[in-house]
């Protein structure tokens, strides 16, 4: 089978011809239809997660998708061949990922989270939904903002911000959010009440003008702790803020005025239903900047590919 991996830590991702995986015990076997990246499969490409868990080579990349049961090791009870699955498939230790044919991973995978697909949401848009959409919701669930209250979200055109302007305007939170001048109208469609556009004046300035009581809570997916720290202090005394990219720093984790996180997604079985189900009733949609098929997925892991739209989430068609 065809499938994208690296044979050591460091090596730029390839296509291999690969045997198909078989389910040992407690595992599936997936026929992959869609598979999304995230900066995550970089990450793991190069070592830099090696700490992180086990892993054992050539390892195929990959840790989102969507596809079909094609058959069951011993003792799985949730899945059955022929059901249509998704999530992150995040085994321990890591081999077989979603850039592939077929994959093979726990039915409950250690790290990750595996459901069944809502009945008519296809599966490209189920590819899209793991990674990012169970951040956006656990990171929003965290922040604890009130209804009414003001979120900035800071980088609001990638994965994990495209869902979460749109799951935190759905909760009746007003959202204001960066993004580069090209985009501010599309990521206002998506929920944003106000953009600041990035580079367009100081940021601090900017905030200032936008929330004089104070911001309740700041959500960072970019990692820039210049522009976290200036973000803080636009956020009223008691607010949060959180970044899902270690955007916060020492200074800032010691803040006793706010309570401040570097988010490491938690609870992804839960946060998986959650925003499965907000996607099934139509309050939010991914947002699916671009459809390559299998063998982009080099140049779509080194970002070489052309984006018209809102970048969102990068689709694999398998
Ligand atoms: N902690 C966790 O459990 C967890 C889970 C998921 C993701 N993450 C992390 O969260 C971060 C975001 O993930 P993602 O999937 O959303 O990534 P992504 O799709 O690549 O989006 C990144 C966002 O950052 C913006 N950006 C990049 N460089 C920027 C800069 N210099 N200034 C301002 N904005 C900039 C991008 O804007 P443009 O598109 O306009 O360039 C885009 O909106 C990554 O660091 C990822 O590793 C962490």
């Amino acid at each position: 089978m065809r499938a994208i991996g690296i044979k050591h830590f460091g090596d730029t991702p390839a296509l291999m011809e690969c045997p198909v995986p078989e389910p040992a015990g407690g595992q599936v076997q997936v026929a992959i239809d869609a598979a999304a990246t995230n900066p995550l499969d970089a990450a793991i490409a190069s070592g830099s997660l090696a700490a992180l868990g086990e892993y054992r080579f050539p390892l195929t990349l990959g840790m989102d998708g969507a596809g079909t049961v094609t058959a069951v090791g011993d003792g799985v009870t949730q899945f059955q061949v022929g059901d249509r699955v998704f999530g992150q498939f995040w085994s321990q230790p890591l081999r077989f990922g979603t850039f592939a044919e077929c994959c093979v991973v726990q039915a409950a995978p250690a790290f990750g989270a595996l459901a069944t697909i809502p009945d008519d949401l296809p599966s490209h848009m189920a590819a899209a939904l793991p990674t990012s959409g169970m951040t956006a919701v656990g990171a929003i669930d965290h922040l604890q903002v009130p209804e009414g209250g003001t979120l900035l979200v800071i980088g609001a055109t990638g994965g994990v911000g495209t869902f979460a302007v749109q799951v935190a305007a759905a909760a009746g939170i007003r959202v204001v959010a960066t993004a580069s001048a090209r985009h501010a109208e599309q990521v206002r469609e998506l929920g944003a009440a106000e953009i600041v556009v990035r580079g367009a004046e100081p940021l601090d300035r900017a905030l200032r003008g936008l929330a004089p009581e104070g911001f309740d809570a700041v959500l960072d997916v970019v990692g820039d702790r210049s522009a976290t720290r200036l973000a803080a202090g636009a956020v009223r005394d008691g607010g949060a803020l959180l970044s899902t990219a270690f955007g916060v720093d020492e200074h800032l984790l010691t803040d006793q005025r706010l309570r401040t996180e570097n988010y490491r997604l938690d609870r992804k079985p839960e946060r998986l239903a959650e925003i499965s189900g907000l996607v099934t009733a139509g309050t939010v949609r991914p947002v699916i900047g671009a459809r390559l098929p299998l063998e982009a997925a080099p140049r779509a892991l080194a970002g070489r590919f052309e984006v018209t739209d809102l970048r969102g989430k990068t689709v694999l068609q398998v």
